[in-house]
């Protein structure tokens, strides 16, 4: 579950709104050597854009990213989600993950986020957005006072092909998370091709 995204070290964040995408999608992604993605609860498709994955693609580990209430965290957990993310850090958000037993990385951007998370029972945190946040920069000065705690993040907001390595590099980075290899113009068009290239191509550039 939330090892393989450890072990991929990237995690497509994927809006879908249609159902129909789906499967095309997550074969896109695992023709480019990726069988994890995160499916936002953006669109009234998500729950069963999971649900779909989760029962037809066996060879993918799918999440549920934008959870903002204990509902959605229900509805993704019944939808087939085997781990959550948020922007943010909403105590019932997180309270509910746990109770279910879904492994949940709440979003923080400052030390106070990070100490709140901490003492929260959580040490695999999104930072969200990576870079309006300050980027690797920030992240790097967020290892000096937590790093010993054994927090890791994953960053997500502004990553691309061309920044990801220097996120990469960072030991206090987990894996990294954006949209850049399935943006919605991809998907909207149907360009399953050009996904797997680019999926391809962030997996060779870990
Ligand atoms: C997220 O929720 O993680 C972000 O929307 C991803 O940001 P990006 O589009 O800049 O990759």
């Amino acid at each position: 579950m939330i090892d393989r995204i450890l072990e991929r070290r990237i995690c497509p964040v994927v809006v879908l709104d249609r159902v129909d995408d789906a499967e095309p999608l997550a074969d896109a992604l695992l023709k480019g050597g990726l069988d994890v993605m995160e499916i936002t609860f953006r669109t009234d498709a998500a729950a069963d854009c999971i649900e779909y994955i989760a029962s037809h693609c066996p060879d993918v580990i799918v999440g549920a990213g934008t959870l903002l209430s204990p509902d959605q965290v229900q509805r993704a957990k019944d939808a087939g989600a085997t781990f959550g993310l948020a922007p943010g850090l909403n105590p019932k958000v997180l309270e509910k993950a746990q109770s279910l037993g879904m492994p949940f990385s709440p979003g923080v951007m400052t030390p106070t986020d990070v100490e709140q998370a901490l003492g929260l029972g959580c040490d695999l945190l999104k930072f969200f957005p990576a870079g309006a946040a300050g980027g690797p920069k920030m992240l790097q000065a967020l290892a000096g006072p937590y790093a010993h705690t054994g927090v890791k993040f994953i960053p997500t907001g502004g990553i691309n092909r061309a920044n990801m390595r220097e996120y990469l590099d960072l030991s206090v980075v987990a894996a990294i998370g954006g949209t850049w290899m399935v943006d919605s113009t991809l998907i909207l068009e149907k360009r399953w091709e050009e996904i797997t290239w680019l999926t391809r191509e962030a997996l060779a550039a870990r």
